[in-house]
């Protein structure tokens, strides 16, 4: 049942502030702004490292979560599409732990590659949204998102759900391996407990001009995304989005990458979406979106307010969301990117929750 939407996407859209706070008072306390010991079903304090793969926008959750696990654990990831990662014979050890995402459970690729890390003799963890599923059966440690059921081919809840929950992983593995103090915790917790909260402020606020966005958009054949940091993986995960649903060739760039080659695209009929919150990466990526302009690029700036006001780089139209913790702030940018891919995708007509040739789960290779 969509209720009052148009479709199932524009419904997960905007159930995305209540269906992350049912999955975060799963592994977070909202009182104490503690990590619940759920999290240590799999003893990341003892772990030498991580695997972790998952296929399309799970596996960009995945990368998202890398930077989490590494910068917040000290705990090194090695991470790879599924498709990949089951081929790689890389060299693992019993003393790795490994997580494998995916809403469905049942991706043909991702199941193959747990079944060469249990083989290997790792520890297994399932990142899943259907409980039920072969992988979240085949693992050691079931990490549900509880995003309810997703419909929509195009995944929007389920990603933002995987975030919060390896959001929380992250810190409860720093808390276990002594990388993050109490402090700490209840610190980057509480930033957690707030999201749904400013998620909901954030579709209100920007829906009106995220649509109209989209009408221009929809008059491109190609657009480049940039981010750096955490908004790397965002910047892919809004190429993908744009071009599953709306047919629209999108690409997603590190921002530092731009002058290793897509520089050479840079004209007025790309527009480039630079995702930069206002965090230690800013100034960075905002000499990227120089270059961009200085070459007669189109910019689409989405910021924070502080970005907003820091930068003076005339842009086709910015964005501006509330400044918010590095820590939320990948969940928080995902909600104009989903908006954008998807008022493109109903502008031009397109089958929005069941774009050609796609299939919400693919159990074959
Ligand atoms: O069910 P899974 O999470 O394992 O599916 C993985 C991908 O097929 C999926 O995320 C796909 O990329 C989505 N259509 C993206 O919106």
């Amino acid at each position: 049942d969509k209720g009052n939407h148009r479709h199932f996407m524009e419904k997960e859209i905007y159930e995305q502030p209540e269906v992350i706070s049912h999955a975060l008072s799963h592994y977070v306390d909202f009182a104490s702004h503690r990590v619940h010991p759920g999290v240590s079903a799999i003893d990341f304090g003892k772990v030498s490292g991580l695997a972790i793969s998952a296929c399309g926008t799970a596996y960009l959750a995945g990368l998202i979560g890398k930077y989490w696990f590494e910068r917040y654990a000290r705990l090194p990831v090695e991470i790879d599409v599924a498709s990949e990662f089951r081929y790689r014979e890389m060299p693992l050890s019993p003393s790795q732990a490994a997580l494998f995402i995916s809403q469905s459970g049942e991706t043909a690729d991702t199941l193959a590659s747990l079944r060469y890390c249990r083989d290997n003799g790792l520890k297994i963890g399932a990142v899943v949204n259907v409980r039920e599923s072969t992988i979240a059966r085949e693992s050691d440690a079931v990490f549900p998102i509880m995003a309810g059921p997703e419909i929509g081919v195009a995944s929007t809840k389920a990603f933002t759900c995987q975030l919060a929950v390896l959001a929380s992983l992250a810190i409860g593995a720093g808390v276990a391996r002594g990388t993050i103090s109490a402090k700490d915790e209840k610190e980057l917790v509480h930033h957690l407990v707030e999201m749904p909260r400013i998620m909901a402020q954030v579709l209100n606020i920007i829906q009106p001009q995220m649509e109209s966005l989209s009408r221009e958009i929809s008059k491109y054949k190609d657009v480049l995304y940039l981010g750096r940091g955490t908004s790397f993986p965002l910047a892919m995960e809004g190429a993908l989005k744009l071009k599953e649903i709306s047919y629209i060739h999108a690409e997603g760039y590190a921002a530092g990458e731009l002058k290793h080659g897509p520089i050479a695209l840079i004209d007025e009929n790309m527009p480039v979406i630079v995702i930069a919150p206002h965090d230690r990466f800013f100034d960075k990526t905002v000499s990227n979106m120089q270059e961009v302009a200085a070459r007669g690029g189109r910019i689409i700036f989405i910021t924070d307010a502080a970005g907003a006001a820091a930068s003076t780089l005339p842009t086709m139209a910015t964005i501006i969301l509330p400044v918010v913790d590095e820590i939320i702030a990948p969940i928080i940018f995902s909600l104009p990117i989903q908006l954008l891919a998807y008022h493109t995708a109903v502008f031009m007509g397109t089958d929005v929750d069941q774009p050609r040739n796609l299939a919400k789960s693919v159990t074959v290779e």
